[in-house]
């Protein structure tokens, strides 16, 4: 019999109780993770990753604010029954896309005390198990299998894994960020984590970026941990608690797309990225686009 922190992890939590102030006005009535991005809100990109890494079952931990979240997981059965009616198979298949990706639960954070806090109320939902956070507005390319690799490394080392990404010592005070017994490969041993620390105090340019992959003991850590940066109850400062009980804690260092879609700018770069890839919006896009660029001021310069 596997022990518990040995059984794979099956489930995921994505927290998406934050209040968007970064987004502001557009996030006063619409949660930024239902921001569309191309045609479907940046939400429904983070469900599918999470089934596509054979996590069937998620939970959201929503706040005030977020009952549009609900309903987008719902069936809606007059738009269904009025898409029949009309013959439209495809976009019904897109309605139907979002209920069926994977079963999604909801839990409440009554009020949004930080990332530590909005993990913990998933607690009773996990139970004794590993298990994967994905942050709501954190957008990886489905291309790069980063949650694949994370849900492996945890299998093979046990205790809980981050994504890292090395976003520069300049940015890293904006960050969750880590020291690392060995830089050398993409899996790395971390000795060490602190939010957002000063630029000059920061133990590497290695930054935490939103998907994890947790041991169950990190809700009674959780439970302990008083609010730290922003008056916040911070995970990193759960997982820094962990690494100081000397539970492993390691990090996969990614080196692939990943859009930070809670931010004006990583957000339009999404947008457009996705939808010059597009197979149906693609070919007519980049066309008006590459028009669009050329007649920038100063582009004939910069492509001298
Ligand atoms: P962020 O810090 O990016 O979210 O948290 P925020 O607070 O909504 O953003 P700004 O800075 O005000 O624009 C990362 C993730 O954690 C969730 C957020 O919804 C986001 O997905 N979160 C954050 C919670 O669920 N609860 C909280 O108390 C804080």
């Amino acid at each position: 019999m596997p022990t518990p922190s040995t059984r794979p992890a099956r489930k995921a939590v994505i927290p998406v109780a934050g209040m968007g102030t970064r987004f502001l006005p557009a996030t006063k009535a619409v949660p930024k993770e239902l921001l569309p991005v191309v045609d479907r809100p940046a939400l429904q990109y983070i469900v599918e990753e999470a089934a596509r890494a054979g996590l069937g079952e998620v939970l959201m931990v929503t706040g005030r604010n977020k009952a549009a979240i609900e309903d987008f997981f719902d069936r809606h059965p007059e738009l269904e029954a009025a898409l029949e009616k009309k013959g439209d198979a495809s976009r019904l298949e897109a309605v139907h896309a979002s209920t069926d990706v994977a079963q999604v639960h909801f839990v409440r954070q009554g009020e949004a005390r930080g990332l530590g806090h909005a993990v913990l109320q998933a607690a009773a939902f996990v139970g004794d198990e590993p298990f994967a956070v994905l942050l709501g507005d954190d957008l990886i390319d489905a291309r790069d299998h980063l949650l694949e690799q994370m849900l492996q490394v945890q299998a093979e080392h046990g205790g809980s894994v981050v994504a890292l990404l090395d976003v520069g010592r300049e940015n890293i005070d904006k960050y969750g960020a880590v020291a690392v017994e060995d830089a050398g490969g993409d899996v790395v041993a971390i000795t060490g984590l602190v939010e957002k620390p000063p630029v000059d105090e920061a133990p590497s340019s290695l930054a935490i970026i939103g998907r994890y992959v947790l041991a169950p003991e990190v809700f009674g850590v959780l439970r302990e941990t008083p609010p730290g940066r922003g008056g916040e109850i911070q995970l990193t400062d759960a997982l820094a608690t962990l690494v100081e009980r000397g539970e492993p804690v390691h990090g996969v260092v990614f080196s692939g797309r990943r859009y930070d879609t809670g931010d004006r700018l990583d957000y339009l770069k999404a947008v457009v990225q996705l939808a010059a890839e597009r197979d149906d919006l693609g070919p007519d896009f980049r066309a008006w686009l590459t028009g669009f660029v050329a007649d920038l001021p100063g582009a004939g310069a910069s492509q001298a």
